[in-house]
């Protein structure tokens, strides 16, 4: 069996579209959607996904405030900056790029900015909204692994779901998506001991290690006909790649991701949803109840 692979281009595109028209419409009803995002410090990883967001909120038409600051920014500082764009009206989404710097406190951080303009689903508050099924703004790669499945119309009722990560931004929001799904979820991790075979028993694997040099996930560890989705991204030989043995796992799964094009492409999309919904929530067009 060859299976089919899932171009998360083609359905983020999909998404930008939607987006593009749905920013048309706020902007009638005299609704400027604007993102703020902060970069402290000069990781040139994280400078590049900056740039790239702000690159796709202008294609879709969302306004961008750029704050770029040294890597010396102390947290008072940084809490004033925070302040600041929780209280101007004109900004609808606040994010805050991670990893901050060593000596500033990433919870503390995100636990300060508005939960309504908060577009990654981090805050405590969305993080509690989310575990009780109630989140409006929910994490973006979780959110773009979701609409993959929906996509694809693959089914999630019932299934054995393996995810291989337990971060806030990806594994632990994905665990409360998939088990509102109907899924029978499994977190994985670092210290879990029999990693194999949990994966060989399920119907989907979500993988997000991001570490080629020390992780593989290879065809002998999925069943034939799983669902493979690979959120990891490595530089092996200077080339871009996932977790998964790509090429490999398609002779054996139904459906996979590719890396580049797969998820990746979904996550900037769902930031732009997710910040069209921020500016929906500001007009009080939106609410969770
Ligand atoms: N760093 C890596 N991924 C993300 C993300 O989705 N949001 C933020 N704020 N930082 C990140």
């Amino acid at each position: 069996m060859t299976g089919q692979k899932i171009d998360g281009v083609a359905v983020a595109n999909s998404v930008k579209d939607l987006v593009r028209a749905s920013v048309a419409e706020l902007k009638n009803d005299g609704v400027e959607p604007c993102l703020a995002t902060v970069l402290i410090g000069d990781d040139p990883a994280s400078s590049s996904y900056v740039t790239s967001k702000q690159k796709d909120c202008a294609d879709v038409g969302i306004t961008t405030k750029d704050h770029r600051l040294p890597q010396e920014f102390t947290q008072m500082e940084l809490d004033s900056l925070i302040n600041l764009l929780n209280n101007d009206k004109t900004v609808h989404g606040i994010l805050v790029q991670l990893p901050l710097p060593k000596l500033l406190d990433e919870f503390s951080t995100i636990s300060r900015i508005s939960p309504i303009k908060d577009v990654d689903g981090l805050t405590p508050y969305n993080a509690g909204l989310l575990a009780s099924g109630r989140a409006i703004l929910k994490p973006c790669t979780p959110l773009g692994i979701m609409e993959l499945f929906d996509y694809y119309n693959i089914e999630l009722s019932g299934k054995n779901v393996v995810i291989i990560n337990r971060s806030n931004l990806v594994g632990k929001p994905l665990y409360h998506l998939m088990l509102e799904r109907d899924a029978t979820v499994t977190t994985c991790h670092s210290k879990t001991q029999n990693l194999a075979e949990q994966c060989l028993g399920a119907d989907i694997v979500i993988t997000a290690v991001g570490n080629r040099a020390h992780f593989t996930l290879t065809d002998s560890m999925i069943r034939e006909g799983a669902v493979v989705i690979d959120v990891g991204t490595s530089r092996v030989n200077g080339k871009l790649a996932g977790d998964a043995d790509y090429e490999g796992i398609i002779k054996k799964a139904s459906y996979a991701t590719p890396v580049p094009g797969g998820v990746g492409p979904m996550t900037r999309a769902m930031l732009l949803r997710n910040t069209v919904t921020a500016a929906s929530i500001s007009k009080g067009f939106v609410t969770n109840r």
